[in-house]
């Protein structure tokens, strides 16, 4: 809820646990007040009286304290908003022009700031969702077009501290979502993608703190809900002041024009203060998607299985009920083809675009498989990668010109396969005919949606303005899935870019999870989910336990237990080939799946505790949820013989008795929390579940 002062100048916002203030001066600058632990309308109104230093030459007063610092006048700080008409002025030169609030009943506590420059008017988005603060921009132009150059979402302010430190997630295909650590430095820091999707470089986030440890000391972060190109820069200006500004968008050269009465309004851009260390920065994190951004997220997520692995693009309607057969057997719950079921499709040079089933492969179409799936008691799902063509393809052949090209240049393939321009009104209702037409031929349940190339050639010859297709196509894309979402409310959609590709806030607010990586290596995976939780909940990762040795990686011979255990952190999937896993494999695989079934309300819904890091030898995290603990601990290596560590574990009661599932045995919270608990695990590649439930006076 936002609380105004009285001459409707200064804000204040405050969640259960911290507050953000702001201020417009009698210059009308909106300068930053507060943003931290909780304070009263009192305290802002004396940040807010603070007077700004004396300009000098050399430096501006207002540099590292605007809440949006525009392009032009007394500011040398990057822009988060840079303008240009037509005739060539840039820049923008702002009056205040009154707030709104959403409160009360229904309201859900959204401010907004208008300003005005000239006809365009620019207004300023906040909503605290708890202690996550969703911030965007929304521009209307009323009088001749503009160039929009750049329109970040927001810019954070950082308090005055020494010695920032920066946490990331970077990586690469097969490789994604990995946590470093530096220190920050004066100058710029800038992380993005400029190849049209999230990108497996970096998911759009960051997180500054200067002494925080996993439990404890204060952590702010960021983070971007936009599925195409995007910038964050985190700045550390001459005063060592710090600045956090971020958006669609890769550079300088343009979003788009913004036509005589056209509205622009830019992705949320999401920041959280928290004092519970990274651990408690993720929680909150976690909490926040679970209620506020991933649809559903109450309802638990089934155990898949996936045919990728096994078949490759070998697959035929007979090899896939073979598969259905075994993986009913198992416990799996939704069975899912993956590419090569449509079109000519047989391998990855043909085929993409023609979004029918093949029929030498399924001569009855896709429901006789899944009617057949059903039978078997499982959900049934299809993967499909609409965006793109394959210049083999009936589509290219009667369309070439819907892909994304520049007229009279080459056009990139990867993959053998180029990228559709879903700006176009024709393509995406192609798709939504292709689309609307698969889902309600069969009874399909799931939709593995893949992007499996970036973007290069992002031209469109016959728009005035081009350069639109960079955020156009995004939201063509955000178009089609709710579209189709509205439309068949009972199926459920998964985000895949060749892994972990596209996966960002936008994204998970219209998917109900997505594919983490194709490195389905269970030991790379501890590194790659260690990273993936500092920012997003267990209930949208997906893991899947493949085959040993691991056939799409790297050889690595790893014992069942652990791929599970593993696998089991996440929403449980399995993608080997069932046909050659032995009995004994077979009703071990049984056993695991119907004991991650058991745990995974607490997994997929409970609080997260990252006991030890992946780095060691021992790896573990722990799940909340009411009375039950889960804890999941993996051992990569025990060297010289020495003692496994017991495990610490966190968000417990030390007052209550806790009564272990495993092995019969009670432990009171308090010994639990201090001394820790002792896996038995030794060797290599060892892995255990462990259970326990607060005893209740009663029990
Ligand atoms: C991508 C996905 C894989 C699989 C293949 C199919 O690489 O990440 O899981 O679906 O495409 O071509």
């Amino acid at each position: 809820m936002a609380q105004v002062s009285q001459d409707g100048r200064t804000w204040l916002l405050s969640g259960p646990a911290s507050s953000y203030a702001l201020h417009v001066t009698d210059r009308d600058e909106l300068v930053h007040l507060h943003w931290g632990p909780r304070i009263t309308p009192a305290d802002a109104e004396a940040l807010a009286a603070r007077p700004l230093p004396d300009d000098w030459p050399f430096e501006s007063r207002l540099d590292g304290r605007e809440e949006y610092p525009v392009e032009g006048g007394p500011r040398f700080v990057r822009p988060a908003l840079s303008v240009r008409t037509v005739d060539g002025r840039r820049g923008t030169e702002w009056a205040f022009d009154g707030h709104e609030t959403d409160d009360g009943e229904t309201g859900d506590g959204e401010l907004r700031l208008r300003f005005r420059d000239g006809e365009l008017t620019v207004t300023l988005h906040y909503r605290m969702r708890d202690d996550v603060i969703e911030r965007w921009v929304t521009l209307h132009n009323r009088g001749p077009a503009v160039e929009l150059l750049r329109a970040d979402s927001a810019t954070w302010t950082l308090p005055e501290r020494e010695h920032w430190r920066l946490s990331q997630l970077h990586g690469r295909w097969a490789a994604e979502s990995r946590l470093t650590r530096s220190p920050l430095t004066y100058g710029e820091k800038v992380i993005g993608s400029r190849r049209g999707h999230t990108g497996h470089q970096h998911l759009p986030w960051v997180a500054l703190d200067t002494d925080a440890t996993e439990e404890r000391g204060e952590v702010y972060g960021c983070a971007l809900g936009w599925s195409g190109s995007w910038r964050v820069c985190v700045a550390q200006l001459p005063d060592a002041r710090v600045q956090i500004t971020g958006g669609a968008g890769h550079d300088d050269s343009g979003l788009l024009m913004l036509g005589t009465a056209e509205t622009y309004v830019t992705p949320v851009f999401a920041g959280l203060w928290s004092d519970g260390g990274f651990g408690g920065a993720s929680r909150a994190w976690h909490a926040y998607q679970r209620t506020y951004v991933v649809p559903d997220a109450d309802r638990d997520r089934p155990v898949l299985f996936n045919s990728w692995e096994a078949t490759g693009f070998d697959i035929s309607e007979e090899r896939q009920r073979g598969l259905a057969a075994r993986a009913a057997e198992m416990g799996v719950e939704l069975f899912v083809v993956d590419d090569g079921w449509f079109g000519a499709r047989t391998s990855d040079r043909a085929g993409l675009g023609d979004w029918t089933p093949n029929p030498d492969r399924f001569p009855g179409g896709l429901k006789p498989l899944a009617d057949h799936v059903h039978g078997l008691g499982m959900e049934f799902g299809i993967w499909v990668e609409p965006e793109m063509v394959n210049p083999d393809s009936d589509l290219y052949r009667a369309h070439p010109d819907w892909v994304q090209f520049q007229p009279g240049r080459r056009r990139t393939e990867y993959r053998n396969q180029l990228v559709l321009n879903l700006a176009r009104d024709d393509v995406r209702e192609y798709l939504w005919e292709q689309l609307d037409g698969l889902l309600s031929g069969a009874p399909v349940d799931y939709v593995k949606w893949d992007f499996n190339r970036c973007s290069t050639d992002a031209g469109w010859p016959d728009d005035p303005y081009p350069q639109r297709l960079w955020t156009d196509h995004v939201r063509g894309l955000y178009a089609l899935l709710d579209r189709l979402r509205a439309a068949h409310p009972d199926v459920a959609f998964e985000s895949c870019s060749g892994g972990g590709g596209r996966i960002d806030l936008g994204v998970l607010s219209r998917t109900d999870q997505v594919w983490t990586s194709d490195n389905t290596d269970p030991l790379d995976r501890l590194t790659v989910q260690h990273g993936f939780s500092q920012l997003h909940p267990a209930r949208v990762m997906a893991a899947w336990v493949t085959d040993s040795p691991n056939a799409m990686l790297n050889g690595r011979v790893s014992p069942l237990r652990f791929r599970f255990v593993s696998a089991m952190a996440g929403v449980l999937g399995v993608g080997g080939d069932l046909a050659r896993w032995g009995e004994e494999e077979l009703a071990e695989a049984r056993e695991w799946v119907a004991l991650y079934k058991e745990i995974r309300p607490v997994v997929q819904r409970g609080d997260l505790y990252r006991l030890r890091p992946p780095e060691g030898g021992l790896s573990a995290v722990q799940y909340v949820l009411g009375d039950e603990t889960v804890v999941l601990a993996c051992l990569q290596a025990q060297h010289y013989g020495e003692p496994v560590p017991a495990l610490r574990l966190r968000g417990l009661d030390p007052e209550a008795s806790y009564e272990c599932r495993e092995t019969g045995e009670t432990y009171r919270g308090a010994l639990l929390l201090h001394h820790g608990l002792r896996t038995g695990l030794r060797g290599d590649l060892d892995a255990v579940v462990v259970r326990l439930r607060r005893l209740r006076s009663d029990d």
